[in-house]
């Protein structure tokens, strides 16, 4: 009989319905011996607290947290509320014993994000953040082979994550809707927002990030408040740009806005090496883009008017994650990214061993938000102090 994996899980919002959908999607696509129960799903609004419970089946709805990391019936405390609560959610339920997953960013900045990892690592619970998008398949092919060493020794890493939602002046600021304009409640604009993503996924393939420049810019300065009607300074960053150096030697450049008309959520990255690129990009998520120099071919002279770039359309059971849904030639989406990230902890903890990101790696991305914005500050470079 399957062991029951009983879920409390903070927040019904965007964040909430991509969990919920993991757990209930799992046992139908991975081979793992634990089952999901949605137990409790806690959000600040009771009634559409108690609707979501309705619609995604779980057990009961609640609108204080606490409730949720007190029931000894409750396994793991899935954070998917704003930032500025994952730090005291989780030393709670770290301390209650439980398993704990926080969306990213990790915590508001390097402080929190420190004691987080201490009282997980000192309770010795399993514990998980949602970069979900090291689970696209693509991007895990990329991982691959930059593992089996076909592109070489790195010199440039470039990330872009773009969108265009924050344009209008008119758009209000803070409250249950808009907290991500609330530096208070969010930590920061689009470093932590976007940047953290593109960061987790770069030293992920490429190693640490040593030290950073920035530049950030807010450029509609004031807005009304979403609650109190009155309109205050605006305190995230709108847009920020970052040069890094890498641990390897490597270079890069982040980019990131809310500010690129037309983009909605453009998040790319390249890679060049020495005997090969990477490209990928997230409106095209089935393809990742492959440049493999080659000196000789098998005894053959090379052909080097047949050379160029590959656009690997990874949907063969070959390819991460893919043996486990359709046939090759066929899609998987966004919520995948989640069930995928859901099925590696799961199976992890059944072989006794712990996955990646866990929170001590969440910390290294924190570390290099803070920097950056450190940096936009004082316009120096900024050593990050990443792990190494
Ligand atoms: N991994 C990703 O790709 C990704 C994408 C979007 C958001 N996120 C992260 O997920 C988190 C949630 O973002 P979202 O877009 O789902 O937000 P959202 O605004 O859609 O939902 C937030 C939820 O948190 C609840 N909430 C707020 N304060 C609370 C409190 N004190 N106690 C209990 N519940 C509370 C709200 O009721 C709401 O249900 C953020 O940390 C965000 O950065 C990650």
């Amino acid at each position: 009989m399957a062991k029951e994996l009983r879920i409390g899980l903070i927040g019904y919002g965007f964040m909430g319905r991509t969990h919920s959908n993991a757990y209930k999607r799992l046992n139908d696509f991975f081979p793992c011996e634990h089952r999901p129960v949605l137990k409790a799903i806690c959000g600040i609004d009771p009634e559409k607290a108690q609707a979501f419970a309705a619609n995604w089946g779980y057990e009961r709805s609640e609108t204080d947290w606490r409730k949720l990391v007190d029931d000894p019936g409750i396994d793991v405390i899935d954070i998917a509320a704003p930032n500025s609560v994952h730090h005291e959610i989780a030393l709670a339920a770290a301390k209650a014993g439980k398993m704990v997953f926080s969306e990213k960013p990790l915590a508001l900045n390097v402080a929190q994000a420190e004691e987080m990892v201490r009282a997980v690592e000192e309770a010795g619970v399993p514990n998980m953040v949602w970069y979900n998008y090291r689970r696209v398949p693509a991007i895990s092919l990329a991982k691959q082979l930059i593992d089996e060493g076909r592109i070489g020794k790195t010199f440039h890493y470039r990330a872009t994550y773009l969108q265009d939602w924050t344009i209008s002046p008119d758009v209000p600021q803070g409250g249950d809707a808009l907290w991500r304009l609330d530096a208070a409640v969010a930590g920061s604009g689009v470093t932590g927002d976007l940047l953290a993503h593109s960061i987790d996924t770069a030293m992920w393939l490429n190693g640490p990030i040593a030290r950073v420049t920035a530049k950030t810019k807010t450029f509609v300065t004031q807005r009304q408040h979403a609650v109190t009607g009155k309109v205050q300074p605006v305190t995230i960053d709108d847009a920020c740009m970052f040069l890094a150096e890498f641990a390897n030697g490597s270079i890069g450049t982040f980019e990131s806005t809310r500010y690129a008309r037309g983009r909605k959520n453009f998040n790319t990255f390249e890679m060049n090496g020495a005997d090969g690129s990477l490209y990928f990009d997230l409106e095209e998520p089935e393809y990742l883009q492959f440049f493999e120099y080659m000196q000789k071919q098998s005894g053959k002279k090379l052909e080097s008017h047949t050379t160029g770039w590959r656009k690997i359309h990874t949907t063969n059971s070959e390819h991460p994650y893919m043996d486990r849904y359709w046939v090759p030639g066929t899609c998987i989406g966004y919520e995948h990214t989640f069930l995928n990230a859901l099925a590696d902890f799961v199976m992890a903890i059944e072989r006794g061993e712990r996955t990646q990101p866990d929170f001590r790696s969440g910390l290294q991305t924190q570390r290099v938000c803070d920097a950056v914005l450190e940096s936009a500050k004082s316009g120096a470079w900024v050593e990050t102090g990443v792990e190494v």
